[in-house]
């Protein structure tokens, strides 16, 4: 039985292969209606969200099977003590396949241990977001056609946006990989990621508090929303939150070809004008989010 915990859980080829069937559902989605006929899905989401869940609940019903669960705390019997072991124990018994999401980092890794189905990690705090990485890693390779030979540029909250931890995870594992790392001070990546992974590994970055200066170098720019749930101090997001705003007008310097993602929910960094801008991939992004997690389904279950 296989878990999805972190994106490092998976080998290069595996991913390699979750894209390309995610590739063949997005040209010949009727190929996979029944493929989870009778199978159920519960998402036990402790935290908001509106696409993880929802691509999850949409992929699972695209397969032919069913889904159950929770989308918030209070409405689990959590808001009355229980333990995440005890819940994912029980809900085991009930589903096939739990998809996971809690705002205490681990709290998946938790449950996997007590669990008799696979578990994916949907978020746990600032940690990590595999699903969300491959949702990314599919948007790369549809938009430029390869994972490699990419500079990438990382703007925004660093710090907090377990998207980005787990995206330099993937990406560093791929040739010619550069990083650009745009960010208050404040919020700047994490020691356990620049030093265990970017200088451990040997690959290239920069660190930079200033967007306009380095669009130019940038073949995908990868925004981030300021993640206001994870600070202790007010004061501090009101200071830092509107500190990266995308706008047409920075964009007149990025290249013709630059891909924009955003994992989203956007709030403020990418104005709504770029929408229009052919380089605006976040849409897209959060479309192929349901077939790559259609891909990764059919995959812990062992459907082939
Ligand atoms: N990108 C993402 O995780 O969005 P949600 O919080 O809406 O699930």
């Amino acid at each position: 039985m296989r878990d999805l915990i972190n994106i490092m859980d998976l080998s290069t080829e595996e991913i390699d292969s979750l894209i390309d069937v995610a590739n063949h559902i997005i040209d010949d989605p009727e190929a996979y209606a029944g493929k989870c006929a009778g199978k159920k899905l519960a998402t036990l989401f402790f935290e908001p969200s509106t696409r993880t869940r929802l691509s999850f609940e949409a992929a699972m019903y695209e397969l032919g099977g069913h889904v159950l669960g929770f989308s918030e705390a209070q409405s689990s019997s959590a808001a009355k003590g229980e333990s995440v072991a005890d819940t994912v124990r029980v809900v085991s018994g009930y589903a096939d396949i739990i998809a996971m999401r809690h705002p205490k980092e681990g709290a998946p890794m938790v449950a996997s241990m007590k669990s008799l189905v696979p578990i994916i990690n949907a978020g746990d705090g600032g940690h990590n977001h595999p699903t969300q990485t491959l949702t990314d890693l599919l948007t790369i390779a549809r938009k430029k056609g390869r994972l490699t030979d990419l500079t990438i540029g990382l703007c925004g909250d660093l710090k907090f946006g377990r998207t980005v931890h787990s995206l330099i995870e993937a990406m560093s594992r791929y040739e010619g990989i550069k990083f650009v790392l745009i960010s208050p001070p404040e919020l700047d990546l994490p020691s356990y990621i620049r030093d265990d992974i970017l200088e451990e590994e040997g690959i290239p970055y920069v660190e930079t508090t200033d967007l306009e200066n380095v669009i130019g170098d940038l073949d995908i720019l990868y925004m981030t929303r300021v993640q206001k749930e994870r600070f202790f101090n007010e004061a501090d997001y009101i200071r830092l939150k509107d500190s990266y705003i995308l706008t047409p007008k920075k964009l007149a310097a990025a290249k013709p070809d630059l891909s924009i993602l955003h994992p989203l929910p956007r709030v403020n960094e990418i104005s709504v004008e770029v929408d229009e801008d052919p380089r605006a991939c976040y849409f897209d992004q959060a479309l192929f989010g349901k077939y790559i997690r259609m891909a990764l389904i059919m995959k812990l279950l062992q459907i082939d």
